[in-house]
């Protein structure tokens, strides 16, 4: 069995990368295409238990490499339990957010560095890379402002306190954004940069181009697969 094909999105918080994910599922839908959709953290029992302690602000003291040991710990088991099953099986797995998150927020935001991050990626995620991932990146003003009012209206409607970060300062979110930035400039091939403040459907049309073109790039590897294994 070929391996699926790994998608993940990536971005401020703020961004849009929710409802972009809902639109590219629903598109992959209409064309016979059921994609496993999950995120991080969370996306398993134990994923969502750890997600708990990551996200609520009342999470205070969590020094920084306890958090990105977290974030590994949660990645580890999704991709046990999930990730690696679904692509193992021939799926299109769309994950929101992945090691990209762990380098922007711990290694930027954070200021621990890439190195530290690849590394422990290497080591906990078995170097388990996306096939494509699609980088949001609006204005930096829009998305932080939306982010904001967003964690309020959910914790009104749930209760839910999932703020932790939100509550950093711009500053963090600049350090964020920039090494974004960075893993784009490095990995041009992987990495999808929307950039600007487009409309919702503008942005569903880059996805669903870029997504489109990894679709046919699989199909003809999987072609000349066969075909070579027929001669
Ligand atoms: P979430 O509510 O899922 O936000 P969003 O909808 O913006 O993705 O919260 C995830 C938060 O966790 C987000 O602020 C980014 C942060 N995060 C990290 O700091 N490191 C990571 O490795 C991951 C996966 C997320």
């Amino acid at each position: 069995m070929p391996r699926g094909l790994f998608i993940t999105l990536e971005g401020l918080d703020g961004s849009g990368k929710t409802t972009q994910i809902k639109r590219l599922a629903a598109w992959l839908g209409k064309r016979g295409i059921q994609p496993v959709v999950t995120r991080q953290p969370g996306g398993t029992t134990i994923g969502d238990r750890i997600r708990e302690i990551l996200l609520d602000s009342r999470s205070t003291g969590l020094a920084p490499m306890t958090e990105m040991a977290l974030m590994f710990g949660d990645r580890a088991q999704a991709i046990a339990e999930v990730i690696q099953p679904a692509l193992d099986a021939g799926k299109i797995v769309v994950c929101d957010r992945f090691t990209d998150s762990t380098e922007a927020y711990q290694g930027g935001g954070r200021e621990l560095g890439s190195a530290i991050v690849l590394e422990l990626h290497r080591v906990l995620c078995g170097d388990l890379h996306p096939d494509l991932t699609i980088l949001l990146l609006p204005s930096f003003d829009a998305s932080l402002a939306r982010a904001r009012h967003r964690n309020t209206r959910v914790e009104q409607q749930t209760g839910k306190n999932e703020d932790r970060f939100e509550q950093e300062q711009d500053a963090f979110h600049r350090r964020v954004w920039e090494k974004y930035r960075e893993i784009a400039v490095r990995e041009p091939d992987r990495v999808v940069l929307i950039e600007g403040d487009l409309t919702i459907d503008e942005i569903h049309e880059q996805i669903i181009e870029a997504v489109a073109e990894r679709i046919l790039l699989a199909e003809i590897a999987r072609a000349s697969v066969v075909s070579s294994s027929a001669t």
